[in-house]
């Protein structure tokens, strides 16, 4: 038991409670459950069966096949936050073409939500999308795409759940907001006001694209740093200069500027 009178060991992983979360008005759906396979899996099944005004939020304790980019999976330790939204950007107002900025958009998010939480502004962004604490990774984001044009948004946020606890190879990467500031969260507020900082990023891309990028780019992690990035059989080397404002990775490399919208960060 800790000073404010909590049993950390059961308060780190007390369930969500669907009941208390104050989201939105735009979320129109919500559907909770224990364990899923993954809660983008979960959302893609729904939205067979919803109409494209519907905005679905899908949360789960746990998830047996939790997906992360390309090949990766996704290690949802008990105490972290799994959830997906269904959106319909059309909807937000968001243009076709600057869809692929959700992601960016939803990395902007939780930092604001994060920091809200975090005693220093370490918290940033490693393009495409990841969030990070210093070398860290606190959350992932897995953006993906229907046929009729709304995207799922996934993220993988580490609230309680301590990397300790976490397989070696995740340890050594990771980080948690517990692992950061030392106390479990009441993560059915922080559910909240990601999922509130969420729609107003969204809004925000909506309204004026290159503000979002610039915050992006404020909140950009690897500035100066030399990237080596896959592209396809191409790997590009550049001094990272930032978020361009159109959400692409801006590159120094030795034959001039590139800016990069696709392609794998290499460690
Ligand atoms: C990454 O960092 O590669 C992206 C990780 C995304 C994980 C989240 S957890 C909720 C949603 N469901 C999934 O299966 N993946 C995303």
């Amino acid at each position: 038991m800790n000073a404010d009178g909590n049993n950390p060991g059961s308060s780190n992983t007390a369930p969500l409670e669907p009941g208390r979360l104050r989201l939105p008005a735009v979320v129109t759906h919500v559907e909770y459950s224990a364990v899923v396979d993954s809660t983008n899996d979960v959302a893609r099944r729904l939205a067979a069966e919803l109409p494209r005004t519907a905005t679905l939020l899908v949360a789960a304790e746990e998830q047996t096949a939790g997906r992360g980019r390309g090949a990766n999976r996704w290690w949802t330790g008990a105490g972290s936050l799994a959830f997906s939204l269904l959106i319909d950007p059309a909807r937000y107002g968001i243009e076709v073409r600057y869809g692929c900025m959700v992601a960016l958009a939803a990395a902007t998010a939780i930092v604001e939500t994060a920091t809200l939480h975090l005693p220093s502004p370490a918290v940033g962004i490693r393009w495409p999308n990841d969030v990070y604490i210093g070398r860290r990774k606190l959350a992932g984001i897995l953006v993906e795409a229907l046929a009729d044009g709304r995207q799922i948004i996934g993220i993988g946020l580490n609230v309680n759940n301590s990397v300790a606890a976490a397989p070696p190879e995740i340890s050594a990467i990771a980080t948690s907001l517990i692992d950061e500031t030392g106390g479990p969260l009441d993560r059915t507020e922080v559910l909240s006001q990601l999922v509130t900082s969420l729609d107003g990023a969204l809004g925000r891309l909506a309204e004026d694209r290159s503000a979002l990028a610039e915050l992006a780019d404020d909140l950009c992690l690897q500035k100066d740093e030399v990237l080596r990035v896959r592209l396809g059989d191409e790997t590009v080397v550049g001094r990272c200069i930032g978020i361009a404002d159109d959400g692409g990775l801006a590159l120094e490399t030795s034959t001039g500027r590139r800016t990069l919208y696709s392609g794998i960060v290499l460690k």
